[in-house]
């Protein structure tokens, strides 16, 4: 691994780069673009798969040894599994990932594989396919489920899924998609609803970490899973005898950001140092300037001196983030 150059001003090392590739996606889920809108960035904003490709090379450089492919929905951009193939060669990349919604996993999943992807994460928010159809607006539950299982028998590991707790929406199922983990070596993250762009869903909807700890504790006693060094920031716990885990991950209730170890890329080429805080440090427009990797490097080194030591959503005076979910991509 090389020398990390990207130590920031709390003495966080960050070495791991998330990159949305698109600001796209086929589904609305409410909590992400609450009132069906998303602005759809024109084609020419959009970095391409060489940029993005060149930024990579770059920030592995400079101690980048971590990559998730987010969206939007990546698989909805054209091109997207050439693109796998080509990312999973570059040398020093020690873990590199996707997050999809799903949808299109299942004729997807031989694509995916043979670009050399070892680890997926899937939005799955209930096991209802008409409740599905309510949070994300379209019924696909049915195929995203095919895809889960199909990305299970092909060895993908693990495969985690995520899921939103939100009251009065999908809170009557946490323990029944709590309970898949023991069936099935999934690891399934609750992740706490985090109010961001200018449609936030109403408080009432809002569930945080102890409620639903409580609720699936309730159902089975949840055991504390150690903590390893690869770890994000879910905790991690099992059923006994369960195939598969459960975590955690509760930016409001008890922030992580001590130990964030994360840089994000956007889809229009915007270095954002914390998914919480609308700074951000252009590398498309010294990209496309032609600027020598040492310049561009700088700018890598320019958002992490930027990166705060903590984010504003919860406590009494909240700061909010105006850009939507889907533009940063979780
Ligand atoms: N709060 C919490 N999680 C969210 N996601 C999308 N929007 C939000 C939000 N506002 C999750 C999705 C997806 C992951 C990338 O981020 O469930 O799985
Ligand atoms: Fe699309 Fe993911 Fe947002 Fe749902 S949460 S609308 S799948 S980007």
């Amino acid at each position: 691994m090389p020398n990390s150059k990207l130590i920031d001003p709390c003495n966080r090392k960050l070495n791991y780069l998330r990159i949305s590739i698109t600001d796209r996606c086929n589904l609305r889920c409410i909590y992400c673009v609450p009132h069906g809108f998303i602005p759809k960035l024109p084609h020419k904003e959009i970095l391409s798969y060489e940029e993005i490709l060149h930024i990579v090379r770059i920030s592995v450089g400079l101690g980048i040894s971590k990559v998730r492919i987010t969206g939007g929905e990546p698989l909805v951009r054209k091109g997207v599994y050439g693109f796998l193939k080509r990312l999973t060669k570059i040398e020093g990349l020690l873990d590199i990932s996707l997050t999809t919604n799903g949808v299109f996993l299942k004729h997807n999943i031989n694509k995916i594989k043979s670009a050399g992807i070892k680890r997926i994460n899937i939005s799955l928010d209930t096991l209802n396919r008409k409740k599905y159809r309510k949070i994300t607006g379209y019924d696909f539950f049915d195929q995203v489920w095919e895809g889960i299982e199909l990305a299970h028998k092909m060895g993908f590991d693990p495969v985690k899924l995520n899921v939103v707790p939100l009251k009065g929406i999908n809170d009557d199922e946490l323990t029944d998609i709590a309970a898949l983990s023991i069936d099935y070596p999934f690891h399934i993250r609750f992740i706490e609803y985090m109010p961001m762009g200018t449609n936030q869903m109403e408080s009432d909807h809002h569930l945080l970490f102890p409620e639903i700890k409580k609720r699936i504790d309730q159902f089975g006693k949840l055991i504390p899973v150690e903590k390893d060094m690869n770890d994000g920031p879910a905790e991690r716990f099992k059923f006994k005898s369960a195939k598969g885990e459960i975590g955690f991950i509760r930016p409001i209730s008890q922030h992580f950001c001590n130990t964030c170890n994360r840089l994000r890329l956007t889809a229009s080429g915007q270095l954002r140092p914390c998914l919480m805080s609308d700074v951000q440090v252009d590398l498309k427009t010294p990209l496309r300037k032609g600027c020598s990797d040492a310049e561009l490097a700088e700018v890598f080194l320019q958002a992490v001196r930027l990166k705060p030591l903590g984010h504003n959503l919860s406590g009494d005076h909240p700061v909010g983030v105006s850009a939507q979910m889907c533009a940063i991509g979780g």
